[in-house]
């Protein structure tokens, strides 16, 4: 497995595997990986020749006061599990050489329809940068495909928008999210949680999925659902921000069959964010 953290040295590597007629995914990630991360490369290793894996802590996704600093940072372990898996490169960037232009970041990539929804209202430019170092990433690596957890469902239409939006031909891959037995689905920020919050976590993903059932049986008010929801996430001790019963592509008011239920709550110190599938019939 190569490491690289230069663009240039990248760019040099990835000619040769172009020339050999490779195709070649990107797995973008932040670190401090988990079975979830390691899911995404390995159905990448059955479509494309070279995989190429990013560890990148994307400061301009962190919104002040967010979790930048502590956000845990564990690059030789990630390194360990990438080899044992036969990743072909992992590119280990700094800031300077994914930002040139320094604090003042001055291009910006935005999908102004998914923004400030959700996520985004709670989150203020956290999409902008998601949608910024993604960009660069892809323009870095020009890769075939890129895969994505559906744990971040709102970043992962990000994604589909601004591939569709800028015309990059890159094919995108939604994965299903890794869950731990008790259905919490994986992600870095669990290790916030205490022992009890962490009992008390799954709880997120066993409402989601009641409220599903409930439209599968014909419920119709999905406010009422929206807000029973709301209620017992309370009594549980969550802090929700949002909960909320839309349709799977636009995120609007539930006009299509594909309806997705989306949310994300705070337990301690976590926050928690999770979303079901759900399809109606009339
Ligand atoms: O999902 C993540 O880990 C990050 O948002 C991503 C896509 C790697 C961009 O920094």
């Amino acid at each position: 497995m190569q490491q690289v953290s230069k663009i240039k040295r990248l760019r040099e590597q990835l000619a040769d595997v172009r020339r050999s007629e490779k195709t070649i995914a990107l797995v973008p990630t932040m670190g401090n990986l988990h079975d979830g991360h390691l899911s995404l490369v390995k159905q990448v290793q059955e479509r494309a020749d070279f995989v190429v894996v990013t560890i990148f802590v994307n400061p301009t996704q962190f919104v002040e006061g967010e979790d930048f600093d502590s956000y845990p940072r564990t690059v030789d372990a990630d390194l360990k599990q990438l080899d044992l898996l036969n990743v072909d490169l992992v590119f280990t960037p700094d800031s300077n050489e994914i930002y040139p232009e320094a604090n003042n970041v001055t291009t910006e990539v935005t999908v102004p329809e998914l923004d400030a929804i959700y996520c985004g209202q709670f989150r203020p430019g956290h999409f902008k940068g998601v949608a910024t170092v993604v960009t660069k990433l892809f323009n870095i690596v020009q890769p075939d495909i890129a895969i994505f957890g559906k744990k971040d469902y709102q970043q992962l239409l990000v994604i589909h928008n601004l591939v569709k939006n800028l015309c990059l031909p890159i094919e995108i891959i939604g994965s299903e999210t890794m869950r731990e037995e008790d259905g919490l689905a994986m992600s870095s920020r669990n290790q916030y949680l205490s022992e009890s919050e962490r009992e008390q976590a799954p709880l997120l993903y066993k409402i989601l999925n009641e409220i599903a059932l409930n439209i599968e049986k014909g419920a119709k008010n999905y406010e009422k659902l929206e807000k029973e929801a709301i209620f017992s996430l309370k009594q549980a001790g969550f802090r929700p921000e949002y909960l909320k019963i839309c349709d799977s592509e636009t995120l609007k008011s539930p006009i299509e069959r594909e309806l997705v239920i989306i949310a994300a709550a705070w337990l301690g110190k976590a926050r928690l964010i999770d979303n079901v599938a759900v399809q109606t019939y009339d």
